[in-house]
């Protein structure tokens, strides 16, 4: 397999995040772009948020083929904290990308980020994300109740994943 390497996101990214985005099988992911031109938008502001320390959103590249996305949500109140989220197309599932994008998003945080601590959240039925926590090193601390958004836009219950310095 191609190298895995990660960089920040580009506007220019939109089209194949949409395609990927795009997939009925994301059923834990609630983040679907409308069109191109939506993401587009929303990739625009990649520059303003790292400004401001709120995300560093990254792409994940197999080669040079973009295959999925790894972002770092810091906690606004508590910039010490941050919060690693992912995405990857279904072709490239199970061949261990997202376990090395996490780890190299991982050292953003810790090294770049100042981030002392950092969280994973998923839903319990989201063997695939939790799986990528555990091979990473993250420890399980707990089930918090209706913490996190679903596809449904309903209120879910997340495992937190956590690994401190
Ligand atoms: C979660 C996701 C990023 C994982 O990416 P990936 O590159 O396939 O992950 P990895 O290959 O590094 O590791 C996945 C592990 O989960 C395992 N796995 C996958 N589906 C599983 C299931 N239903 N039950 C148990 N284990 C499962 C794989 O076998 C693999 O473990 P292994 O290396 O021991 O074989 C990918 O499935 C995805 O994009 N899902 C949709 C979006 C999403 O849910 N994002 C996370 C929101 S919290």
């Amino acid at each position: 397999m191609s190298k895995i390497t990660i960089r920040y996101q580009k506007v220019s990214d939109a089209k194949r995040f949409y395609e990927i985005l795009s997939n009925p099988n994301f059923i834990y992911f609630p983040a679907k772009p409308k069109s191109v031109e939506d993401e587009k938008k929303w990739l625009q502001d990649n520059p303003k948020r790292r400004k401001n320390n709120s995300e560093w959103n990254y792409t994940v590249l197999c080669g040079n083929q973009i295959v999925g996305t790894v972002g770092i949500k810091v906690n606004p109140r508590r910039k010490y904290i941050g919060e690693i989220g992912y995405f990857l197309d279904e072709n490239f599932w199970g061949k261990g990308i997202m376990t090395k994008a996490v780890r190299l998003a991982e050292k953003e945080g810790f090294k770049k980020i100042g981030l002392t601590r950092i969280e994973i959240l998923m839903q319990p039925k989201n063997k695939a994300s939790e799986k990528v926590a555990i091979k990473c090193g993250y420890t399980k601390e707990g089930l918090l109740k209706k913490a996190i958004v679903g596809t449904d836009g309903k209120k879910k219950d997340a495992l937190l994943y956590a690994k401190v310095l």
